[in-house]
């Protein structure tokens, strides 16, 4: 955890502050299907990467404010987020259907949180919870993950709460656990109870600084419907989601623990693309069957298959170069590490973006765009012949490149100055 920007909890005017900045993470051997929906402890474990919050973020403030008079309704809760607000008390139960956040799971995670608390008189607060992401909502960009690690964090630090922050996280949402950790990080399924099912940093950020995420936007509409509904008709209908768990837990996440421990590229992409595709053919398997990818996503699937078959024709490897993955929805997360990174964007430019990849690509990397302007493909005929053959010609396919690393611990600010 960074702690260095961070000073427990100002009080000034009876109210106390505190902000993060929580960023998204993407699984590589992913969770789908819970055994206790309530307490959201998922059949398998999953291992994700957490992405660099300088360029994809959630920020959360949660504000304490002292309460003039305690009425016997709790807690007032604002929620400010993205855009939209709305305010209720925790115990009253007539309020409208429409919630910003999960209501039940926020009033869960408050619960939890002030009953082992540090902080004296934590019933005699209202809460203030003001969030924003800086990336598109609920597309597949796993912005429940970063938002509810964020929120999970701030109530832990301003409570001064004595349990696990990640158990909290995941209270609110599944694989939020997972953003709570910068690095590799294992959500681990445990023995089916809460204090057991948490999540661990398996490796740093620093341990693998060439590794690179690359998320092709391709569609930045809500996703019809959400992992929380799909995963619950998966378990219900799939036989394929037992076989898969079973696949998960005996073979693939030690598999993929050693090929990170190894940074074995080939190994990881090996496993990542068979993940992901093993994920699909369980939403396909659940009836009403689930469509997550769309004709763009499997485009960008072929595209990454004859990326990999050129680089092998090219080079004496016999192991992948360029991996991907897909969440619950249809946008495409690429790996690929330094040695391929610029050859890959710039093909993506050439082939699937309509314009100047250079002037929209966002990255961490501030000298990415100079090299990507500059980058003279060798055979690059050769590439053409192969965009022909497979009928790649669609300059629509990708609307935005966002770039990562593997990102650090959350940090977190004294937000008065904000
Ligand atoms: O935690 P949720 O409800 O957002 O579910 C996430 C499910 C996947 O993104 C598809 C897989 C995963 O492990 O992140």
């Amino acid at each position: 955890m960074c702690y260095e920007l961070y000073k427990l909890g100002i009080e000034m005017d009876e109210k106390l502050v505190i902000t993060c900045e929580c960023a998204p993470n993407i699984a590589l051997i992913k969770y789908w299907g819970k055994s206790d929906d309530d307490l959201i402890i998922p059949l398998n474990s999953s291992i994700s990467i957490t992405l660099d919050y300088r360029v994809l973020n959630s920020r959360t403030t949660v504000e304490l404010i002292k309460k003039n008079d305690l009425s016997n309704l709790g807690a007032k809760i604002y929620i400010d987020l993205n855009e939209a607000s709305e305010e209720f008390f925790e115990n009253d139960s007539n309020v409208p259907v429409k919630e910003l956040i999960n209501r039940k799971r926020l009033l869960k995670m408050l619960h939890k949180v002030r009953s082992n608390c540090g902080l004296d008189d934590a019933l005699s607060y209202d809460i203030r919870i003001s969030s924003r992401n800086n990336f598109p909502t609920a597309c597949g960009l796993a912005s429940s993950a970063s938002g509810l690690a964020c929120l999970a964090y701030c109530l832990s630090k301003i409570f001064k709460y004595q349990g696990n922050t990640a158990e909290l996280a995941r209270i609110g949402s599944g694989s939020a656990c997972r953003s709570i950790f910068g690095g590799f990080v294992c959500w681990h399924a445990g023995d089916g109870t809460s204090s057991t099912s948490i999540s661990t940093q398996l490796f740093p950020s620093s341990h693998w600084p060439e590794l690179n995420v690359l998320i092709l936007v391709l569609e930045d509409q809500k996703k019809s419907i959400s992992s929380t509904d799909g995963m619950k008709d998966s378990v219900r209908t799939s036989d394929l989601l037992k076989d898969r768990v079973r696949l998960v837990e005996e073979k693939r996440l030690s598999e993929m623990q050693e090929a990170i421990k190894k940074k074995d590229f080939g190994a990881l992409a090996c496993l990542t693309m068979r993940d992901s595709n093993t994920f699909h053919a369980v939403c396909l398997d659940t009836y009403p069957p689930l469509f997550y990818l769309n004709d763009k996503s499997k485009t960008i699937i072929r595209f990454v298959d004859e990326f990999n078959k050129m680089n092998k024709e090219n080079s004496s490897s016999t192991t992948p170069t360029l991996a991907y993955t897909f969440d619950a929805g249809p946008n495409a997360f690429l790996l690929v590490e330094d040695t391929h990174l610029v050859q890959c964007l710039y093909l993506i430019g050439q082939v699937f973006y309509n314009g100047e990849l250079t002037d929209s690509l966002i990255s961490v990397d501030s000298d990415l765009r100079e090299k990507l302007k500059s980058y003279q493909c060798p055979d690059m005929s050769k590439w053409r012949e192969m965009f022909k053959r497979a009928n790649f010609i669609s300059k629509q396919v990708v609307k935005t490149v966002i770039h990562s690393k593997v990102g650090d611990d959350i940090p977190c600010t004294n937000s008065l100055s904000d």
